[in-house]
């Protein structure tokens, strides 16, 4: 069993500079998809090689993680995939990420760490003041896809996205997803223990008004 990182430990206070999109991709026109809580990073390596038309990248608080995704990135020579180390909330919280909520067309939270103590509800990835930087700048159409196996934090995550004012949730059959970051439906490493588990999905899609 892991040992959860705490995200409000102040070894995460310090935010590195972060690249601009060029640097970070062979062709920063394309499409641009965020995984936050991206662990290893296995499911943005296999959809990076599956759908080379959109750009991914991943932010992940394990640090070695992220060493060793960059380290394989570099070796497989993949151009539309980079991975950040820190803690998202933090990553975003700095102005100089300003650039990166400004260019996203969908984000993905699959299967965050639930934190199932009252007490520690606070060290949740989605946070009413997360989710109120995400909407001051996102564009308008950007979707925000929630994932998970926990019913409370599916409720907590819910209620804190619709309590933002520009956020509404829609449904997949009603509306025209087969250009969103995931066509090829690959799923995540939690996914798949939860599938061969036979555990709920709880799992919501969101829009920015
Ligand atoms: C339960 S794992 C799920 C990993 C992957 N998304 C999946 O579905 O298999 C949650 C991941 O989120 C990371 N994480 C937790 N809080 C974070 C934060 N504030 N910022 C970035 N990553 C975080 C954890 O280190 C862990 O790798």
């Amino acid at each position: 069993m892991r040992q959860h990182v705490n995200p409000l430990s102040s070894n995460f206070n310090q935010i590195k500079r972060i690249p601009s999109l060029s640097e970070m991709f062979g062709d920063s026109k394309l499409n641009l998809h965020l995984d936050i809580g991206c662990a290893a990073g296995e499911f943005l390596f296999d959809l990076a090689l599956v759908n080379t038309s959109w750009n991914y990248l991943g932010i992940e608080i394990r640090e070695k993680l992220v060493k060793n995704a960059k380290l394989k990135v570099l070796k497989r020579e993949i151009n539309n995939l980079y991975f950040v180390f820190g803690n998202a909330n933090n990553i975003f919280n700095d102005k100089q990420s300003k650039f990166i909520i400004e260019n996203l067309k969908s984000i993905s939270f699959n299967f965050p760490d639930p934190w199932f103590k009252k007490k520690h509800h606070k060290r949740r990835v989605i946070q009413p003041k997360f989710i109120n930087i995400l909407s001051n700048s996102l564009q308008k159409g950007t979707l925000i896809f929630v994932k998970t196996d926990v019913k409370d934090l599916f409720d907590y995550m819910d209620c804190t996205i619709l309590s933002n004012f520009y956020f509404k949730t829609i449904d997949k059959t009603d509306f025209n997803l087969s250009d969103s970051f995931n066509p090829n439906k690959i799923k995540t490493n939690r996914e798949k223990y939860v599938m061969l588990n036979r555990l709920d999905i709880f799992e919501r899609i969101y829009i920015k008004i």
